[in-house]
């Protein structure tokens, strides 16, 4: 079935994502929107020359108006995180790019599923439901579903198991304050701190894993990364086109991302990830999954840094 992916932004995540999902054959149409046509140019036509050796894809530069009838549309224009910055020091600039975009895409792509990647991508997320006028559940950040999958493949490569055995989340701000509820976490349903003892001797990994390291781990990869290569734009780009696919082929799926809090957890009117439903009408809905209640404690904690910044910015 034929759709269409409007991207906002040609920089490392929007290319890597546009890239993603042609070599993914995920959507037929790929629309690539920046301020610097040059640049989405020359990247559309990159991509586009190894199409021949993927499924069917059409993809091409335009301008906010080749946007129209999109069936998602992924906004990842802003100014990246530089070395050494944290991703709130960013907050009001790109809360300005932004307000400018909003109104310019929304116009040509209101039936679209928005998908929000550009960072904080919490605060710009709870930017998005506030100001365009589209019904919540169109609206998805990208949320802690990258931190998740950094946990997963942490927690592979630690324990040598395949990522897809490792079920953990990481939950609340794509930030500082996330953390990793790990009384949900199991490998192959048994539960993290019991996997250890359960393995055979040959199994055996010693020492005992460190789940302190490991979440301290997770909060600090993407600086590090970034502090290593300027920029973090795989694992992300992987991580979008796994929310594109689920809306578009409308398997409901369970993931990280962030929308807005409607009392789950006792926290509203903030935006932030928790295990939620995603399917072909955006956000399905959410899974109020029984944590502990110093883990209740973390995600509002949380909740609060996210509404402390908000209540600072002019959005
Ligand atoms: C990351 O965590 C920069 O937010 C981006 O990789």
């Amino acid at each position: 079935m034929s759709s269409k992916i409007t991207i906002v932004g040609a920089g490392s995540v929007g290319s890597t994502i546009a890239y993603t999902l042609a070599v993914s054959g995920i959507t037929s149409e790929i629309v690539m929107v920046d301020i610097n046509a040059e640049k989405s140019l020359g990247e559309a036509l990159d991509i586009r020359q190894g199409t021949p050796f993927c499924s069917p894809v059409s993809i091409y530069a335009g301008s906010y108006q080749d946007a129209k009838d999109s069936d998602i549309v992924v906004l990842t224009s802003g100014v990246a995180r530089k070395p050494g910055q944290t991703r709130l020091d960013l907050t009001q600039t790109n809360v300005n790019i932004t307000k400018t975009i909003i109104p310019e895409i929304v116009k040509y792509a209101p039936n679209a599923i928005y998908v929000i990647v550009s960072n904080p991508v919490d605060i710009l997320t709870y930017q998005f439901c506030k100001t365009a006028g589209l019904p919540e559940e169109r609206i998805i950040g990208s949320g802690t579903i990258l931190d998740t999958a950094r946990l997963r493949s942490r927690l592979a490569e630690y324990y040598n198991i395949s990522q897809q055995n490792v079920h953990a989340y990481v939950f609340g701000e794509h930030g500082d304050s996330s953390f990793v509820p790990w009384s949900l976490g199991n490998i192959s349903n048994v539960p993290i701190d019991q996997y250890s003892a359960c393995l055979t001797d040959q199994g055996k990994i010693m020492p005992e894993i460190n789940l302190d390291d490991v979440e301290n781990y997770i909060r600090k990869s993407g600086a590090k990364i970034i502090a290593r290569k300027g920029a973090t734009f795989y694992a992300v780009a992987v991580s979008v086109s796994h929310i594109c696919k689920s809306i578009l082929s409308g398997t409901d799926t369970t993931m990280t991302v962030s929308s807005m809090m409607h009392g789950e957890y006792g926290i509203e009117d903030v935006c932030m990830s928790m295990l939620t439903i995603v399917g072909r009408t955006g956000i399905k809905g959410k899974i109020i999954a029984p944590l502990t209640d110093h883990e209740k404690e973390l995600m509002v904690k949380s909740a609060n840094c996210l509404k402390d910044v908000i209540k600072q910015l002019d959005i």
